[in-house]
């Protein structure tokens, strides 16, 4: 068998801080920010060009995959897309972190580059991931016509909706007592569109008879933050409220 050895060009820094709560596809939340930083003996001039293309490619290490701290290989060739509540694909149709090789793969739009710092928009990586590689996106051969998607655009994502209590609008301006308000919107709005998506994995969310097999009740790492929700039957749809917001505490 062929063995590859490669080092981490980059690392990201990152508002989501662990696997639930962050989004499940680049773009899904588009106005956080995230910074590659590129390593230290790496000339920044690898980065000379870059800023002329709107978006790029991120290569990455899903390196929070449980596999990495059991050392026991990802060998199953089916896997249980969150959206198909149950259903498995073949592995190679999937995005799925678990994967032969748990390589990730992410376009981003560019936002600014200085110096070794590549900023960028609409991630879905966590807070550390190592970068293995970065590429310019082009779209006169990436979007090719006549392109068509699967399975993936067949299932409704689903959509919630999302409400604040009093409470945790409090918590907000309380947290962010030097933000801007267009700042304090922009957090606000990233939060609503995490929640909007249902970020629970498939075994938070229960069955018909016990739904919500965690008392409704759930907590998410964003920035340095714990956001609190609960599901709760709106009038047309679930809504997830937003209880409380507090420091993060390990
Ligand atoms: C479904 S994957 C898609 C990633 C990439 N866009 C792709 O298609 O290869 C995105 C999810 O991977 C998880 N994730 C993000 N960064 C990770 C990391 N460094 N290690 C393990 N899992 C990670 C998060 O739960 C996120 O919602």
């Amino acid at each position: 068998m062929e063995t590859f050895s490669f080092q981490a060009i980059a690392h990201v820094e990152s508002p989501y801080k662990e696997k639930f709560g962050t989004p499940r596809q680049p773009g899904l939340v588009a106005t956080t920010l995230g910074h590659i930083h590129l390593r230290e003996d790496l000339n920044p001039d690898a980065l000379e060009g870059l800023a002329e293309y709107s978006h790029a490619w991120l290569v990455f290490v899903f390196h929070a995959n449980d596999s990495f701290k059991t050392g026991k290989p990802f060998v199953k060739t089916k896997v249980h897309p969150p959206r198909l509540e149950g259903r498995a694909v073949g592995v190679f149709s999937s995005r799925s972190p678990h994967r032969p090789n748990p390589i990730g793969l992410s376009l981003v739009k560019i936002e600014k580059i200085e110096g070794r710092r590549l900023t960028v928009s609409g991630l879905d990586l966590i807070d550390g991931t190592p970068i293995l590689d970065i590429k310019p996106h082009l779209p006169s051969i990436e979007a090719p016509q006549g392109a068509f998607e699967g399975w993936s655009a067949q299932v409704a994502a689903p959509r919630f909706q999302v409400a604040w209590s009093p409470s945790a609008r409090a918590d907000l301006l309380r947290l962010t007592p030097h933000a801007s308000d267009d700042a304090r919107a922009d957090i606000a709005t990233a939060i609503e569109s995490i929640l909007k998506l249902d970020p629970r994995p498939v075994a938070y969310r229960g069955t018909d008879e016990n739904p919500d097999p965690y008392m409704s009740r759930y907590g998410f790492r964003f920035e340095g933050w714990n956001v609190v929700f609960e599901m709760k039957d709106g009038v047309s749809a679930r809504t997830a409220e937003i209880t409380v917001i507090e420091p993060w505490r390990s």
